[in-house]
């Protein structure tokens, strides 16, 4: 059952704080992705987290957890940015604006830490998350990476190759700072439009119809390998009112590039 909109309205986002709360998220990060044992990040890894510069964000409703941020600080090429592992809210507390809240609060403990980058993976057959994490944060992609956690044992992977594409949040890129503070969206001329049909969910959970969404991920994947090669970066997303997503694909105009690893992960 759905929360209510008082129930939303009281919800309140921060830090979280001491082995409780972490524990907390543990049991959550269980009930949103139904892992084994052995995929799950343990108790111990949010304490090390928290104690080397991460980020544990929560939404909490009373005491109770609704959703939590989980990250942990990288570096590449000299610089210091944050990688986000885990975004998770519980199921009646979805589609209210709790994710971007939570995405929000990481962006403003980032930057008064100074940090420039905030990044994420994200399975690009997941139409939801692609709207959230281009369309209302204002991140780009322009890396894909093949199977890049091997098999899941989460049921919402639905058995395929982890495929993932690299959501860049440049958190004070005039992108986002006009999307955020202006509500203005990002101007740009889309060259490609990559496609996922809105029976993907239906498609990946099922033994019979798999294979269907295993083609959708293959065509995809080479869609966006060749893409990303010539210089295009996922920088928008549409829905259409059957609920059929695509990534738009153009040119990035801004030069916030720290970002890529030689091997382009
Ligand atoms: C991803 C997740 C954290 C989002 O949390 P949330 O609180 O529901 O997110 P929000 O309400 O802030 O934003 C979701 C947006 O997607 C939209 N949306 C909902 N269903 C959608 C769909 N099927 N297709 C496209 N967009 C959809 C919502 O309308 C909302 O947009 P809006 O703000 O313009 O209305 C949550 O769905 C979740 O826990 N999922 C399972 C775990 C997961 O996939 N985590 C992320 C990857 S690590």
């Amino acid at each position: 059952m759905s929360a209510t909109l008082p129930e939303i309205a009281r919800i309140t986002i921060r830090k979280c704080q001491g082995i409780d709360e972490f524990n907390a998220c543990v049991a959550l990060q269980k009930e949103v992705w139904k892992f084994d044992d052995l995929d799950i990040i343990p108790l111990r890894m949010f304490v090390v987290s928290e104690k080397i510069g991460g980020q544990i964000i929560g939404a909490f409703d009373g005491e109770t957890l609704a959703g939590f941020a989980f990250s942990i600080p990288g570096s590449r090429n000299g610089h210091c940015y944050l990688h986000s592992h885990m975004l998770a809210v519980r199921e009646p507390f979805r589609n209210y604006g709790l994710g971007r809240r939570l995405k929000l609060a990481q962006r403003e403990d980032a930057i008064s830490r100074d940090f420039e980058l905030l990044e994420w993976t994200f399975d690009p057959l997941e139409i939801k998350n692609a709207y959230l994490n281009l369309v209302r944060l204002g991140a780009i992609a322009r890396r894909y990476s093949v199977n890049h956690y091997g098999l899941s044992s989460s049921p919402l992977q639905g058995g395929l190759p982890t495929d993932r594409l690299v959501a860049e949040w440049w958190l004070k890129s005039k992108r986002v700072t006009d999307l955020l503070d202006r509500g203005s969206s990002p101007r740009f001329a889309a060259e490609q439009k990559i496609s996922v049909p809105a029976q993907i969910y239906e498609w990946k959970s099922s033994d019979a119809s798999r294979g269907r969404a295993a083609e959708i991920q293959k065509r995809n994947r080479q869609k966006f390998l060749d893409a990303f090669r010539s210089g295009l970066a996922a920088l928008g997303y549409e829905r259409d009112p059957e609920g059929n997503g695509s990534f738009l694909l153009g040119r990035w105009d801004e030069n916030w590039s720290y970002a890529s690893g030689e091997d382009g992960q």
